[in-house]
């Protein structure tokens, strides 16, 4: 136990070495605090500065869908792979493993199934639970342009602010309505209203056209929802290109969990994201993983 007499003494000063101030990479995290980016440096990887976010929260709003039936058989096996799960707080509790320890994003939204209208929700887990949980993030969804816009950003706002509070970062998921045109004027549009209200990450699709305009305009990391199921060179392609047109990772669930062959899908996702694979190169990667299984 340190007392006061005996101790050596003090000589090791650096006269000749500042102390050098650490800047944090991240797209427009540099001015966070320290938990707030401690948080974020656990979700996107130290090296790529990317992340590969595994989502299968789809349960609380649509029930057991294809791939989702039993968590426990389907994901379980993928969760080495991700960089962190997108996940609800019933599933994270019986089904993922404590041990997992890994980056949690957790859906803290609630309200609605897809059998009455999306997106009327609320704050549906309070910060408590999360901090309980150990949440890295806590998520939330903002349906921008559609019915429920102010009541999803009044939603996002209470959970920016007391993520302020606990230094946890908010996800704001842009849910696009069916009745909006997901091009990359309202794409834009959508994530930045998000980021302006202070999410600290941005979930939003992709499309085709001009989608480095949706992640330049955007002043935080984007990373893009996989959307339905798409053949597997296609998704591995739409990765590709989003990446390559400014998202800093992807927050995918069908297209991994639904792939014929998930554990070789998210592999190759992760050589797109991370080693900047070519979507060919990478549909080489699944189908020889897929053929070794
Ligand atoms: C569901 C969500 C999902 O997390 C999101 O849509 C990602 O999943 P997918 O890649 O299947 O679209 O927000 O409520």
């Amino acid at each position: 136990m340190a007392d006061a007499t005996g101790n050596i003494a003090a000589k090791d000063y650096g006269f000749d070495t500042p102390q050098k101030n650490t800047v944090y990479e991240l797209k427009g995290a540099n001015n966070y605090d320290w938990g707030m980016k401690d948080r974020l440096s656990r979700v996107f990887d130290q090296k790529s500065g990317k992340t590969v976010m595994l989502a299968f929260d789809h349960g609380y709003i649509m029930g057991p869908t294809s791939g989702l039936e039993r968590i426990d058989l389907t994901i379980t096996p993928l969760l080495e792979y991700a960089d962190c799960l997108m996940c609800a707080r019933g599933i994270l509790r019986t089904v993922i493993p404590p041990t997992f320890n890994k980056p949690i994003s957790l859906r803290c939204s609630a309200g609605s199934t897809i059998l009455t209208e999306l997106n009327d929700e609320c704050v549906g887990v309070e910060v408590e639970d999360a901090i309980r949980l150990n949440a890295t993030m806590m998520a939330t969804m903002c349906a921008i342009g559609g019915k429920y816009e102010a009541l999803t950003i009044r939603n996002l706002c209470k959970m920016i602010e007391t993520g302020l509070r606990y230094g946890i970062p908010t996800l704001g998921v842009n849910a696009v309505g069916k009745e909006l045109v997901r091009d990359a004027r309202y794409l834009a549009m959508g994530a930045r209203v998000i980021a302006e209200n202070g999410a600290q990450v941005v979930k939003t699709y992709y499309c085709e056209e001009d989608f480095e305009k949706v992640t330049a305009a955007c002043p935080v990391p984007i990373v893009i929802a996989g959307g339905k199921k798409l053949p597997e060179l296609d998704a591995l392609n739409m990765a590709y290109k989003a990446i390559d047109q400014g998202a800093m990772g992807v927050d995918m669930g069908r297209n991994i969990f639904q792939a014929e062959d998930p554990i070789a899908m998210i592999q190759a996702v992760r050589s797109v994201v991370h080693e900047n694979a070519t979507p060919d190169s990478a549909f080489q990667m699944y189908n020889d993983l897929k053929a070794a299984n």
